[in-house]
């Protein structure tokens, strides 16, 4: 059982972890020109968006949003307006992991660095301000609307999609 625990708040504390990350990936961005200091934790940062971090997504989207259907339309409001977010941060990162690669694999041309700084910081600012929205509107109506079982329902959903991905 998870004694009542709410959705919303699993999502909120995975939230926490990604902001902290984007901390650091704003850090590590803005010192581009020292790559022997940062390709360590530049090569973890982008190993956390490149993959663990749609995992999130996932629960969003195949979990938690579904339950909205009952009271939201699908293609309107801001369901709508997180899943074409959830586009932008999924292009902007396939950029900026193509361009880390290159930064990586010993190209730090003053081209793949522009890359890098442009799409990284496009994709910082657009998760913060997307995680804002989830937290503050998306999340309230779902606390506000969801029944407990639809709570319940949904903290499962997320148990199968983590052990799906952990194997
Ligand atoms: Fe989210």
């Amino acid at each position: 059982m998870n004694n009542g625990a709410r959705p919303t708040e699993i999502l909120k504390k995975e939230h926490e972890a990604v902001l902290g990350k984007l901390d650091n990936m704003e850090r590590v961005i803005a010192q581009l020109d020292k790559r022997e200091e940062i390709a360590d934790k530049l090569k973890e940062l982008a190993a956390f968006f490149k993959a663990d971090f749609w995992v999130h997504f996932d629960k969003e989207e195949k979990a938690l949003f579904p339950e909205f259907d009952n009271f939201m339309p699908r293609g309107a409001g801001p369901l709508a307006v997180m899943l074409d977010e959830h586009k932008v941060l999924r292009d902007t990162n396939a950029v900026m992991q193509r361009a880390i690669g290159s930064y990586l694999n010993h190209d730090d041309s003053s081209e793949v660095r522009e890359k890098i700084r442009r799409n990284g910081s496009h994709f910082i600012e657009t998760l913060r301000n997307h995680i804002f929205k989830e937290d503050n509107i998306l999340f309230a109506m779902a606390e506000m609307h969801f029944e407990q079982a639809q709570n319940d329902k949904v903290v499962r959903l997320f148990a199968e999609i983590d052990k799906s991905k952990a194997g």
